[in-house]
């Protein structure tokens, strides 16, 4: 039990063809919900923060709540940066024992990208914490930049084989056909699963054996979820997310990191919305915040049941 890197998890998961939950967390009750879900499942998990959640919550108060939270609960998660921006922005957090930290220079151009993703490698590295990045844009919102839909472009094999070479990467997060947010697929779901073989492939034919592949915007969102969202009055039509087949089949692949943030904030919407509904009288924000972090402990225990496949990955 303890605050760890994703390191070993990554292994276990490549080797017993699952993959761990990367949940994203913003407050107390968002973690406890996830690291108690995480503990009734002997599971082990990654904890992760947007800038803007950086910004929300403070990395100092952020990395004391997972402390604390992970001693009460036994798990084994990792503290990550998520999508973060800068040098700066991976220094802050690795200053304030986060043990995993992403630099998502998707946006920039290529050579661009490789350059600053190794320069934050290489001092993520000399300070022993993991590093993954981005190759090929996601659609969607994610903290301060949107792609809007068509602007994205699903990850080159070749260049993730000269990416991984040139920065030295632990982990790479490839765009396949997922998207961020609610909204991920106007039509039918299709992720481009002969591109993540063949990325694989490449790797591996390149020296870098059972190399963990991460996947961003793996909400599945949940019909259900949205129904209870709607019935007590928010309007979300035409929201859609990965079918949980499909996540099992990536999970079974090279992806070791299945990321989940909108699927947290439906769930918690949704718990809070049926307990102002439900009990107009009552004002004890213990009340709806301790109903969400019930749900959202049940939405993790699912997902790492019936689509993560990490159960009992803490023995
Ligand atoms: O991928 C991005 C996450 O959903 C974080 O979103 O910047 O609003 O915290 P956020
Ligand atoms: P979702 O919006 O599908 O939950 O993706 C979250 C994510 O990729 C965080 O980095
Ligand atoms: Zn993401």
């Amino acid at each position: 039990m303890a605050l760890v890197d994703s390191k070993e998890m990554f292994r276990k998961a490549y080797e017993g063809k699952y993959a761990i939950g990367a949940f994203n967390i913003n407050n107390m009750e968002i973690v406890q919900g996830i690291l108690r879900g995480a503990a009734a499942c002997n599971s082990a998990v990654i904890l992760q923060t947007s800038k803007s959640a950086l910004n929300y919550a403070g990395p100092g108060c952020l990395h004391a709540m997972v402390k604390a939270i992970i001693d009460e609960t036994g798990v084994d998660a990792a503290l990550h940066l998520d999508h973060g921006p800068d040098l700066e922005t991976v220094k802050v957090c690795i200053e304030n024992g986060f043990t995993s930290v992403m630099f998502d220079g998707s946006h920039f151009e290529y050579e661009e990208n490789v350059a600053k993703t190794k320069e934050v490698v290489e001092y993520a590295h000399a300070h022993g914490v993991v590093v993954e990045a981005e190759l090929g844009k996601l659609e969607g919102v994610e903290d301060e930049v949107k792609v809007e839909s068509g602007h994205g472009s699903y990850t080159d094999p070749d260049q993730a084989v000269d990416f991984v070479t040139r920065t030295g990467v632990d982990s790479l997060a490839v765009a396949i056909g997922t998207s961020h947010g609610a909204y991920k697929f106007a039509g039918e779901a299709k992720l481009d699963f002969d591109r993540l073989a063949v990325i694989t492939q490449k790797l591996e034919q390149a020296g870098f054996k059972q190399y963990p592949i991460v996947l961003h915007g793996a909400s599945s969102v949940d019909p259900a979820v949205i129904e209870l969202c709607n019935k007590y009055g928010a309007q979300l039509k035409g929201a859609k997310g990965i079918p949980n087949e499909m996540l099992r089949k990536a999970a079974s692949m090279a992806v070791c990191k299945i990321n989940m943030d909108t699927d947290i904030r439906l769930t918690m919407t949704g718990a809070i919305r049926q307990a102002f509904a439900e009990n107009p009288e009552k004002f004890d924000p213990r009340g709806y915040l301790g109903a969400a972090r019930t749900m959202i402990q049940e939405l993790v225990e699912a997902k790492i049941k019936n689509v993560l496949g990490s159960e009992n990955s803490m023995n």
